[in-house]
């Protein structure tokens, strides 16, 4: 009888031991992939050990702890957040715009701390997203906060635990009782681009900056909306302790570090200095400076940057007024925002027939681009904006990056400028336009208009989808102006004589785009899904479709109540796949597409081998044939990895033309390097 009870209970330890051991492993190359950008395993291999996680777990329900990495997605929607008392109040900084107000400060510091030797300031830069407080209890997380009134929070915790970045628990032997660390949570640019791709592909309105997606995202209740968002956090200045004493500021950065919490320090780890201990105002200035020139060459956006007191001896001595720590100060940026005058309003017909009213304006700098157009995104934001031919107007750079109208400045309003009329006609195929229900988007309907097909023929060939990148917009719209390309399957009907006759492109580019053509020839599933453009379908819902039907065949007798089951698939794009499916029309030209010579590969997952399992080949350089991510999806089909910087750990460095300090690091640390053909023998 005993011995049953000991021999459970070593299984169930043994459980526990295999348990802890995965956690841990998951753990680590979350850090390295999300923190440190330098992933060390395949997404392929990481899934995998998910899976062994989900599987062991699954049998083992009564062994799920909460910090799991399993317990990160997924959670019920909530009613709404409960509202949750800081333990010390959320404060906001004082904000100056110029050097002098930063001489200003520091003599008011000097002051109040009787001293006129040099202060120690730690300078960083002041993210644009919005503020967090994670809270750690004996090392595990257990609440997220927003700043709310700076008083009282809304609990975000469901939310913020889906940000992959952010260590469940704390890998260290002897965890503060209470360890409350705040932060910003932003999406890069780059990765809000995607976003409003993403958004656009699926008719959603786009966000205007990565602030607001971001914030609109911790707003959500359901945290499956969360756990698909780019989000990211940054912890910037410790809340209440227990159990921990940090001397100063430079001292909470190596804590975080250490413990693998992503924080502002990770910036200086990828490439750019923007964390400083500067001695005095000057050196401050010139940070300053320093910052504001490298701002745009940032992933991430800012507005300023905050100055510190390193000394968390001197900060306490300095305290607050009003709502303000006086040991701090945010030096902002100018707005990027300049004034020009509107010439023309168009409108632009997309690829779903949406009409969006764009502004021609006066050419004009904003941010050192130059920009001549803004969208007024559709109808009841011109009419709301109510933005004139003939109008000045203030613009922006949202996002740093799509320009976009702020407001018209009245006052300049020249005299006779009329309300701009909304259309009610597609101005290109002069079909009447209509408003979906719900909807503020006019949209043309006719699905033979120039425009849509055009648009839809210019996402076809587009990274993402087929990615034919040699055809970019102008020669497809000479192809079409030429009656050359009039679909999809007309693409892999052209031959090198069509283009050097109708472009008078010389043969060497019309050889490329052949090229081109051919290297596309074998999409993903997935890719070619997406790349059909059909309503609603995005690349993630693509993926999903690939995954359940596996083969085009099966795709193209999808019904509705097989549609419905898969995970992230609605009613609404339900209702427009079966409606495209059952136009003939629709069936004949895919079938077109594959018999003019696309070969589709089954999904992903089965085209996997081992050959390059566990590898970790960093591609450099360019290459003549195909593009660098390309590879990397190359290389992760058959099992290995391809981090992004080389190390000791690096098995090769495949190196193509113009290859740079990749090469070089290689070289001196006695990586192997390889060239195309003999990575291609790794794989044959
Ligand atoms: S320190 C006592 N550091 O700026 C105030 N804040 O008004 C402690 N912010 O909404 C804030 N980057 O979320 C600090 N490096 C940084 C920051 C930063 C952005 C935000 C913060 C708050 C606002 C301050």
């Amino acid at each position: 009888m005993n011995s049953n009870v000991d021999r459970l209970e070593s299984s169930v330890k043994s459980i526990k031991d295999k348990l802890k051991k995965l956690k841990n492993e998951i753990n680590e190359h979350n850090y390295l992939y999300h923190t440190l950008d330098t992933p060390q395993i395949s997404d392929y291999q990481y899934d995998q050990l998910f899976q062994e996680l989900l599987d062991l777990e699954n049998s083992h329900p009564e062994l799920i702890t909460k910090d799991s990495p399993s317990q990160r997605t997924g959670s019920a929607p909530l009613d709404k957040f409960e509202k949750v008392e800081h333990k010390i109040p959320m404060l906001s900084l004082q904000n100056s715009y110029s050097p002098e107000d930063i001489f200003a400060f520091d003599e008011r510091v000097k002051k109040v701390l009787g001293s006129d030797k040099n202060i120690d300031y730690m300078c960083e830069p002041k993210l644009d997203g919005l503020a967090i407080e994670l809270i750690y209890e004996k090392g595990h997380f257990t609440r997220a906060l927003t700043r709310g009134d700076g008083l009282v929070g809304e609990d975000v915790t469901l939310n913020v635990k889906t940000i992959k970045s952010i260590p469940l628990v704390l890998p260290m032997k002897n965890p503060p009782a209470v360890f409350e660390v705040r932060g910003e949570i932003v999406i890069h640019k780059k990765d809000f681009l995607n976003l409003n791709e993403e958004q656009k592909n699926q008719e959603l309105e786009p966000f205007a900056n990565p602030r607001n997606a971001a914030a609109g995202t911790l707003r959500q209740l359901d945290s499956k909306v969360a756990a698909s968002r780019p989000l990211r956090v940054y912890a910037y200045a410790p809340g209440f302790t227990e159990g921990l004493s940090l001397e100063s500021h430079v001292k909470f950065f190596e804590f975080l570090k250490s413990n693998t919490v992503p924080n502002l320090l990770d910036f200086k780890v990828r490439k750019n200095n923007l964390l400083k201990i500067c001695k005095g105002p000057e050196d401050v200035v010139e940070h300053y400076h320093f910052i504001e020139k490298v701002r745009d060459s940032l992933d991430f956006e800012i507005d300023g940057m905050v100055i510190k007191v390193n000394d968390y001896q001197l900060q306490s001595e300095l305290g607050f007024i009003a709502r303000s720590p006086r040991w701090a100060s945010a030096a902002k940026f100018k707005p990027e925002q300049v004034t020009t005058t509107v010439e023309s309003i168009v409108i632009q017909v997309g690829r779903t027939g949406a009409l969006t009213p764009v502004a021609i304006m006066k050419p004009v700098k904003v941010g050192g681009v130059t920009i001549t157009h803004a969208t007024l995104h559709n109808q009841s934001e011109i009419e709301r904006k109510d933005v004139r031919v003939g109008d000045s107007v203030i613009v922006q750079r949202a996002g740093d990056v799509i320009p976009e109208v702020v407001e018209v400045v009245i006052k300049k309003r020249p005299k006779n400028t009329k309300a701009f009329q909304f259309p009610t006609h597609c101005p290109t195929c002069k079909e009447k336009a209509v408003k979906e229900d719900g909807e503020a988007v006019l949209r043309c309907v006719n699905i033979l208009c120039p425009d849509i097909v055009q648009e839809s023929l210019k996402h076809f060939v587009s990274k993402k989808a087929m990615n034919i990148d040699k055809l970019g917009e102008k020669i497809v719209q000479s192809l079409w102006d030429a009656k050359l390309v009039r679909k999809f399957s007309d693409i892999y009907k052209l031959k090198k004589t069509d283009l050097i006759d109708l472009e008078r492109l010389g043969e060497k580019s019309a050889q490329n785009i052949i090229t081109s053509i051919n290297q596309s020839k074998e999409p993903t599933l997935a890719k070619f899904i997406f790349s059909l453009g059909i309503r609603f379908v995005g690349e993630q819902t693509a993926k999903a479709l690939a995954k359940y039907y596996g083969n085009i065949d099966d795709f193209l007798k999808a019904q509705s109540d097989d549609l419905l089951k898969i995970n992230d698939v609605g009613p609404k794009v339900v209702e427009s796949i079966t409606k495209v499916l059952q136009d003939p029309d629709f069936i004949t030209e895919v079938k077109q597409i594959i018999k003019n010579g696309v070969t589709l590969k089954e999904v992903e997952m089965t085209s996997h081998t081992k050959m390059l399992d566990g590898l970790k080949i960093v591609v450099t350089g360019s290459f003549e044939k195909i593009d660098r991510n390309q590879i990397k999806e190359i290389i992760e089909s058959h099992g290995g990895s391809s981090p992004s910087s080389v190390s000791k750990k690096t098995d090769y460095v495949l190196a193509g033309e113009a290859a740079g300090s990749k090469l070089e690091k290689a070289e001196s640390l006695g990586v192997k390097v390889i060239n195309w053909d003999e990575f291609q023998g790794l794989i044959q």
